[in-house]
């Protein structure tokens, strides 16, 4: 399973990079407000980190200027991905680009339905928002393994992408599905390698080492 990092923040970026456990990157308008700079020299800098993909979104909501942004976004570097919304526009602007070469992920997916014509436009990636299908009441994980059924089904190549992750189990139940990558904020990155037995255990080891007085190097 691939590990993205939701965040436009570059220095939580790189800290994640280094431990080489980095596989990607996404970011939405929102993410982009919150780290309060200019945007396309974020993603500039973000795609220099990381030599996965980096998803940059557009903000248009008809296709042709959905493709003008897309043509701006994807001359920053060979690892972007076109973020483009779950529309009819953003489905068409899909299909144009990766035609043409482009990485797209297709993001604010809520339904089988839709991430089956995320497929057959080509996606590269596909953004079930489990965290926010929860929120209202729905099963974000049932979701998730629809669609793997129906990806299987048709061997189609698009990646599904399990987004808004909102706790370490998103991850592991993801995993379990099958999911092929999964994007979550760096504090749910850094959650999942935390437990305290490990902690605790660490701890014990270090002091009855110590009691032996020796050294490795
Ligand atoms: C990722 O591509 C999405 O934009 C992100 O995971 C949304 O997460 P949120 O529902 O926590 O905002």
């Amino acid at each position: 399973m691939k590990f993205f990092a939701d965040t436009a923040d570059v220095a939580e970026i790189r800290e994640l990079a280094e431990t080489g456990l980095l596989d990607g990157v996404t970011t939405n308008p929102t993410l982009v407000a919150k780290a309060g700079r200019n945007f396309l020299e974020s993603v500039r800098e973000i795609a220099r980190v990381v030599s996965g993909p980096v998803s940059a979104e557009v903000v248009a909501a008809d296709y042709d200027e959905m493709m003008r942004e897309a043509e701006v976004l994807r001359r920053i570097a060979d690892n972007i991905a076109i973020k483009v919304p779950l529309t009819t526009a953003g489905l068409k602007a899909c299909k144009a680009l990766t035609s043409d070469g482009t990485m797209v992920n297709v993001t604010l997916c809520f339904s089988a339905a839709q991430a089956l014509l995320a497929a057959k436009a080509g996606a590269t990636f596909i953004s079930p928002f489990v965290g926010r299908h929860d929120d209202v009441g729905f099963d974000g994980m049932a979701l998730i393994a629809d669609i793997r059924l129906i990806y299987d089904n048709y061997d189609f190549a698009t990646q599904i992408l399990v987004a808004s992750v909102r706790h370490p189990m998103h991850v592991v139940e993801a995993a379990r599905i099958g999911a092929d990558v999964m994007t979550a904020p760096p504090k749910i990155i850094h959650q999942l390698i935390k437990h305290p037995l490990t902690d605790n255990g660490v701890a014990a080891f270090l002091k009855d080492w110590e009691g032996t007085g020796q050294t490795i190097v």
